[in-house]
């Protein structure tokens, strides 16, 4: 496997290990990449710019308040110019910010911005690394696809021993290398997938709304784009990140989801997990509704059904479409009718009510398919390991 050509964003943070990063930028050259590095503050304490510019025979980013470099290149362009983001050495701090979506300098920012996958290379002290702290900060990172390398064990540059050496250059490459060799299970596919909610307008300023907060639509993203899916996410609005190696839409309105589902075909696979709203404002207001005598009536049109739109027979109809049911009663009972009603093939029931399913970290869903009696209750799981699961079904079903 040749790594010649590829793009790679390495972000160099604060860590005695970045003496390595500048042997991790050699190979890479050697390996026939296109290096392009962010130097953080604390980075720029252990090598300096002029050695990683030398290496990488490119300019180096440090600032995120410096004009030149915004004009030239800015935080947004820097990931998207890349095939793969290298954070190398991952401080501890690094690693918190970029677990609590912190953007407060380049490396941040850019890693934020990011819709590319993330690996990183974690190195600092042993305590650090054990620190409950550090170990949930790293499995939100692993929910979420980053890809991980290292530490390993041995004596450290604070004369103690112990696990939080950054992995050797040799390691790292090996890492990259097979980053970039994994043709995954659904290599080759393309996948659609609805997340969140949709905003209806009813004024300028209010709308119709609903509890999804986009989590679980944003893992199976990000799970099928690990799997080698080439995924385009349809997103209503949501506080979360962007799923790395997705390519993923901003909406608001149902409408609006129907028109980017339908432009992102043709697609192998239809995952509707996001909450339309069923109705719209039958008329949006131009102004703000005001408090007045008389009560406003608010007049409901229907919503277009993107899930029946995409499962409807036709040529363009994914291969397998997926849908969720949303129920907060005979979920079984309503899920099954559904599945008919919307012509998908797969459909994952789930309660929703108060602290279930929206907006909340696990869940638990039932899968049911078209044309097989028994339903497939899964446990209570992380919304990130639901989507794994899925993946993995998908796969099978695919082969
Ligand atoms: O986003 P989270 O906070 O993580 O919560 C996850 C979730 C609870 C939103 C998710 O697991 C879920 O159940 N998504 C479907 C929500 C929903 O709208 O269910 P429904 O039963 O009303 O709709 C059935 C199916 O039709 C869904 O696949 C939905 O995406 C789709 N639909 C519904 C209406 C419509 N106009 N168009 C559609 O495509």
């Amino acid at each position: 496997m040749t790594l010649a050509g590829r793009r790679i964003l390495l972000i160099i943070s604060g860590g005695i290990a970045a003496y390595k990063s500048l042997e991790l930028i050699r190979r890479l050259r050697e390996q026939g990449c296109a290096v392009r590095c962010v130097l953080t503050k604390g980075g720029a304490q252990f090598v300096t710019p002029l050695s990683v510019a030398a290496l990488s025979e490119d300019k180096v980013y440090q600032d995120l308040w410096s004009l030149t470099d915004e004009q030239e290149m800015g935080h947004i362009r820097l990931s998207r110019e890349a095939d793969l983001i290298v954070v190398a050495p991952a401080s501890a701090n690094l690693l918190a910010r970029m677990a609590h979506g912190m953007a407060d300098d380049l490396a941040s920012t850019v890693l934020l911005a990011a819709n590319k996958p993330i690996l990183i290379a974690p190195a600092m002290n042993h305590m650090m690394w054990a620190h409950p702290a550090t170990q949930a900060n790293l499995q939100t990172l692993q929910q979420r696809g980053v890809i991980q390398v290292g530490p390993g064990q041995g004596a450290m540059a604070c004369n103690e021993t112990g696990m939080g050496r950054m992995a050797e250059v040799t390691e790292i490459m090996t890492a990259i290398a097979a980053h970039f060799a994994q043709p995954g299970p659904l290599s080759g596919k393309r996948a659609l997938v609805t997340s969140g909610p949709t905003y209806e307008p009813i004024d300028p300023v209010r709308f119709i709304g609903n509890r999804s907060s986009g989590k679980q639509g944003h893992a199976i993203a990000a799970a099928l784009a690990a799997a080698g899916a080439d995924v385009t996410l349809v997103t209503g609005p949501t506080v979360l990140v962007d799923p790395p190696g997705v390519h993923t839409v901003h909406i608001e309105t149902a409408q609006q989801m129907l028109v980017a589902c339908q432009q992102a075909l043709p697609a192998d696979i239809a995952i509707c997990a996001a909450a339309v709203a069923d109705w719209k404002a039958a008329s949006e207001a131009a102004q703000k509704l005001k408090k007045g005598t008389a009560q406003p009536l608010l007049m409901l049109a229907e919503n277009p059904d993107i899930l029946a739109t995409l499962a409807a027979p036709g040529p363009q109809r994914p291969q397998l479409v997926i849908g969720f049911a949303a129920e907060t009663d005979d979920v079984l009972v309503h899920a099954t009718a559904k599945l008919a009603r919307k012509g998908c093939d797969w459909l994952l029931a789930n309660q929703v009510g108060p602290g279930q399913g929206f907006g909340t970290e696990d869940n638990q869903v039932t899968l049911l398919r078209r044309g097989q009696e028994a339903a497939e209750p899964w446990p209570v799981m992380n919304k990130a390991d639901i989507a794994r699961k899925l993946v993995e079904e998908i796969s099978r079903s695919l082969v």
